[in-house]
C-alpha cells in the first residue's frame, strides 16, 4: 500500500482514506437466500479494490434476530449464519489485507438485543439482582407501576420504555430502550458493561481488523436521575459529560495494538465545540461529519459548513471526514433533484417530486468537491452507481421499524437499502449467485438494471467511471487527503480552492446557473461532467485542475 496524504500503509491511515461502507444486507448474496453475505461480499473484493477505496465499514454482522437490521446484536463474538461464519470473517479480514483494503467492523455500545444472553438472564432474574443493574430495569410510575417511570421517547417512535412479564404472567419492571423494544440500552454506569465493550473490542483487534465504526456513540451515558426530559434544558441522554471517560478507556485498547486502529464515532451533534471534544488526541480518532451531509446544495450553506468542519478540527488536531450519504440517509441523487436540497433525520421529505438527471449531475459534482476536501471521505455502496432513493417501497415490503412504531407515518430508511444491481441479468440484477431465484430482502424496482455495475464499468461517462477516476487519482496526489486547504477568489455562486503540495490540485466546483470561465491552470485532472465553450465549467459541475 502507497504511503500518500489519502492512506497507504502508514499507520495514520484514518486521516485520509477513502473508507467505504459496505451495508451487508444488501450488498452481495453470495448463499442465494436474498440477504447479502460475507461470501458476496468476499466475491466482490476485487471490484472494491479496483474501485479504490483503502478501507472497508461493514455494518453489523453479529448474531441477531435483526429487528433494526443487525444493529440489535444478540453476540458481539460471532457471525449471524445469514451472514456467515467467524472462520468466513477471520478469510475475509485477510482476504480484504491481501487486497489493500482495511476492515472496520460496526460496533452497538448502546444497546443490544433482547435476545442477548445478559438481557435473557436479566429478565429471568429477580428485581433489583446484579445482572439487572448491567440495563436499566425501574417500577412503572402509578398506583400500580403501569405508567413508564419517566417521559423519555423512543428515537423510532412511542415511549422508550417497556414492561417487562414476571415468571407467572403479571407484569414487571419496565427496562429502558432509546431504540426499539427489541434494543434493551446497556447501563454505561456499569464497570461490568465498560470491561466487556473493552474485551469486545480486542476480540476484534485480535482479529485484525483495522478499525471499529462506533454506532450511536454519543448517547450511552444516561442522566442517572431518570428525571423527566421534559423541563431538562440538556438532554438526559445525549453527549453527557462522563461519555468521554469511556472512550479515553477505548482509545488505550487502540493504542496498544500495533499498525494504526482506528475508532470512527458516529456523532450526531449540531454544536460544533461539543463534537470536537469526542476527538480529542486520547480519544476518538475521527466522528462522521454530519452537518456537511445535511447542507443545501447552496454555494454559500457549502461554504460556511467546510469552514466551520475545519476550524473545529483544527481546534483538536484531528481529520475532517466528509460524507455524503449512509444507511439512514436519503440518497444524494433523490436529496439533490428536490427543490428543496436541504436534509436532515427530521426532515426526510419522503416523496417529494424529485429531478433525477439534476440531481445526478450535482451528486458527481459533490464528489469531486468531497474527494478533494481535506480528511477522510466515505463512499456508501450505491453512491458509486449513482443509486436514487427508493421512495415507492409497498407498503407491506417495509422493514425498518421507523414505519411500524411511528405508527405507519415515517416510511423510515429503506429507500437507501435496496440490494444493489451488479449486471444487467438475472432474477435480481446480479444481486443474487446465478440460477437463483430468491427474492432479495426488500424489493428492487422495475427498472434498477438501469444503475447495473458491469454496464457502468466499461462506460466512460458513468458514475462509476467518475468515482473510479477520481479516487485513482486522489490516491495518487499527495495533495488530496489529509493536508490544508486554501480558498481562492471565485466569482459569486462558484467555489474554489487549492489543495498546496508539490504538485498542488485546484478544486473548482459550479453552483450558479450559468457557465463560468477555469481559473488558470496548468492541466485538468478531473471533470464532473464535460466542459463547454472555451474551457468554461457548466452549471452544478466540479474540475480538478493542476495549480499552475
Ligand atoms: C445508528 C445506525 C442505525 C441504527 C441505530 C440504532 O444510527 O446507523 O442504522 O438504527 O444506530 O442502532
Amino acid at each position: 500500500m502507497p504511503e500518500t496524504g489519502s492512506g497507504g500503509s502508514a499507520p495514520e491511515w484514518w486521516r485520509g482514506a477513502a473508507i467505504y461502507e459496505v451495508y451487508l444486507r444488501s450488498f452481495a448474496d453470495g448463499s442465494g437466500d436474498g440477504v447479502g453475505d460475507l461470501a458476496g461480499l468476499r466475491s466482490r473484493l476485487g471490484y472494491l479494490a479496483e474501485l479504490g477505496v483503502q478501507a472497508l465499514w461493514v455494518t453489523p454482522w453479529f448474531p441477531s434476530p435483526m429487528a433494526d437490521a443487525g444493529y440489535d446484536v444478540a453476540d458481539y463474538r460471532d457471525i449471524d449464519p445469514v451472514f456467515g461464519t467467524l472462520a468466513e470473517a477471520e478469510d475475509l479480514i485477510a482476504a480484504a489485507h491481501r487486497a489493500g483494503l482495511r476492515m472496520i467492523v460496526d460496533l452497538v455500545p448502546n444497546h443490544c438485543s433482547v435476545e442477548h444472553a445478559w438481557f435473557r438472564a436479566a429478565l429471568a432474574a429477580e428485581p433489583g439482582s446484579a445482572v439487572r443493574e448491567l440495563f436499566w430495569f425501574r417500577p412503572g410510575r402509578g398506583p400500580s407501576g403501569e405508567e413508564p417511570p419517566n417521559d423519555w421517547q423512543s428515537i423510532f417512535g412511542g415511549p422508550a420504555w417497556t414492561r417487562t412479564k414476571s415468571p407467572d404472567g403479571t407484569p414487571g419492571e419496565w427496562y429502558l430502550h432509546l431504540f426499539a423494544p427489541e434494543q434493551p440500552d446497556f447501563n454505561w454506569a456499569n464497570p461490568g458493561v465498560r470491561e466487556e465493550f473493552e474485551s469486545i473490542l480486542r476480540f476484534w483487534f485480535d482479529r485484525g481488523v483495522d478499525g471499529v465504526r462506533i454506532d450511536s456513540a454519543a448517547v450511552l451515558i444516561k442522566d442517572g436521575t431518570l428525571a423527566d426530559a421534559a423541563g431538562d434544558p440538556g438532554s438526559p441522554y445525549t453527549d453527557r459529560d462522563g461519555i468521554h471517560d469511556v472512550y479515553r478507556g477505548w482509545r488505550a485498547v487502540a493504542d496498544s495494538y500495533p499498525g494504526g486502529r482506528a475508532l470512527i464515532g458516529e456523532i450526531w451533534l449540531p454544536d460544533p465545540e461539543r463534537f470536537s471534544a469526542y476527538l480529542r488526541p486520547d480519544e476518538l480518532h475521527t466522528a462522521f461529519n454530519f452537518p456537511f451531509l445535511e447542507s443545501a446544495w447552496d454555494a454559500g450553506a457549502l461554504r460556511e459548513s467546510i469552514d466551520a468542519t475545519l476550524d473545529v478540527h483544527a481546534r483538536v488536531g484531528a481529520p475532517a471526514t466528509w460524507v455524503l450519504c449512509n444507511h439512514d440517509v436519503t440518497r444524494q441523487v433523490t436529496r439533490y433533484g428536490r427543490a428543496d436540497t436541504s436534509w436532515s433525520l427530521g426532515h426526510r421529505q419522503h416523496g417529494a417530486p424529485t429531478d433525477l438527471s439534476l440531481g445526478t449531475r450535482r451528486s458527481r459534482a459533490a464528489a469531486l468537491l468531497t474527494m478533494a476536501l481535506p480528511g477522510g471521505v466515505y463512499v456508501y455502496q450505491g453512491d458509486e452507481l449513482g443509486l436514487p432513493n427508493v421512495e415507492d417501497i409497498p407498503d407491506d415490503r417495509i422493514q425498518d421499524p421507523f414505519w411500524v412504531r411511528s405508527g405507519h407515518t415515517n416510511r423510515g430508511r429503506d429507500g437507501a437499502r435496496v440490494p444493489l444491481p451488479w449486471s444487467a441479468d438475472g432474477p435480481s440484477a446480479g444481486f443474487g449467485p446465478a440460477g437463483t431465484t430468491a427474492e432479495p430482502w426488500l424489493p428492487q424496482p422495475a427498472d434498477w438494471v438501469r444503475w447495473n455495475a458491469a454496464a457502468q464499468r466499461v462506460d466512460p461517462a458513468s458514475m462509476l467511471s467518475l468515482y473510479r477516476g477520481a479516487l485513482a487519482c486522489r490516491a495518487a496526489e499527495p495533495a488530496l487527503g489529509d493536508g490544508p486547504l486554501r480558498w481562492l477568489p471565485a466569482p459569486e455562486g462558484v467555489l474554489a480552492f487549492a489543495r498546496d503540495g508539490a504538485p498542488g490540485v485546484l478544486c473548482v466546483l459550479n453552483l450558479s446557473d450559468r457557465p463560468v470561465p477555469l481559473p488558470g491552470h496548468a492541466g485538468v485532472l478531473q471533470v464532473s461532467d464535460p466542459l463547454v465553450g472555451p474551457g468554461e465549467l457548466a452549471p452544478d459541475t466540479a474540475a480538478w485542475l493542476r495549480l499552475p
